[in-house]
């Protein structure tokens, strides 16, 4: 931990997933700069580790598919071995291809958005559930995104994978609550990261791209992501379980239509 950082994970243990790019690995970075040990998980056997090695001795790479249980719950083992604890678990790894409208979409596509996006969810949910237990409690907390609450044409799969990650959380916060387990998600607007399918070079084409969409004027960053799964992780959020945060610029609170009437002259009408 830094000297001049807050330290409000000082003591905690951190599993993330998705932690090689991304939201997930600014919030890797933010966790161990607030006094996190981290385990970043992730299918990227090659950007994960340098950058557990870059955050240094606190952060520990494995390569982990989090469609397989028995990679999750090896996971969890490699950081209950490293460190004796679990406190928070990220489960943040996902995709969203190009998809097509709903009667283009091919079974692949639809199969690979389900099986990252629900079932890596669930067994994060499913194996890392033992090791807050034994903590004595701890903060879940998952990415779903503004694409469950809204209807985004041409994501119909993608759209529909992020409403049961929602819904799934509020499930299991209500299993939890008693046990001390918090479980909530964080709900994305645009954010400039590519999502696995955008080349790196068109992704600062994709952030002038975002900024429209969203009323505040900007695209979103990973580190405004970030943000939210600190207050979620920490104990700043002991009495916050169940919800979905949504940190989008404003592009699902205004209503837009209201926003063009802006000019009219209601003395005239
Ligand atoms: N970028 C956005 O605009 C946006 C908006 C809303 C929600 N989200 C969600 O945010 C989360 C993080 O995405 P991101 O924007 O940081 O994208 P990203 O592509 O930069 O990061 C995703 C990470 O997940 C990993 N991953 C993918 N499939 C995996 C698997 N089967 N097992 C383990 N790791 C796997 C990738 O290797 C990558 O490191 C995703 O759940 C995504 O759906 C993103």
């Amino acid at each position: 931990m830094s000297s001049e950082s807050a330290g409000r994970l000082d003591g905690k243990v951190a599993v993330i997933t998705g932690g090689a790019s991304g939201i997930g690995e600014a919030t890797a970075r933010l966790f161990a700069s607030e006094g996190a040990r981290v385990l970043i998980a992730d299918r990227n056997a090659e950007r994960g580790p340098e950058i557990a090695s870059e955050i240094g001795a606190d952060a520990r790479f494995v390569e982990t598919d989090v469609r397989n249980g028995g990679d999750v719950q090896g996971m969890f083992a490699a950081a209950d071995d490293a460190w004796g604890r679990i406190d928070i678990i990220y489960n943040n790894a996902g995709v969203g291809p190009p998809e097509g409208n709903v009667r283009d979409c091919d079974e692949k596509t639809f199969d690979l958005v389900y099986d990252v996006n629900i079932r890596g969810v669930w067994l994060g949910m499913k194996y890392g559930i033992p090791h807050l237990e034994r903590a004595g409690g701890g903060s879940i907390i998952a990415t779903a995104s503004v694409a469950g609450l809204t209807g985004l044409a041409g994501m119909a799969a993608y759209c529909a994978s992020k409403g049961a990650v929602i819904a799934m959380v509020r499930a299991a916060a209500g299993e939890w609550a008693s046990s001390g387990i918090r479980v909530n998600c964080i709900c994305p607007g645009g954010i400039a990261t590519g999502q696995g399918w955008l080349p790196a070079e068109r992704i600062e084409a994709s952030r002038r791209a975002w900024a429209s969409l969203h009323p505040v004027g900007r695209s979103g960053e990973a580190g405004d992501i970030a943000n939210a799964a600190l207050f979620l992780a920490s104990d700043a959020s002991s009495y916050v379980t169940g919800q979905q945060i949504v940190v989008d610029g404003g592009w699902t609170g205004p209503d837009a239509r209201y926003d063009t009437m802006r000019g009219v002259d209601w003395s005239q009408l």
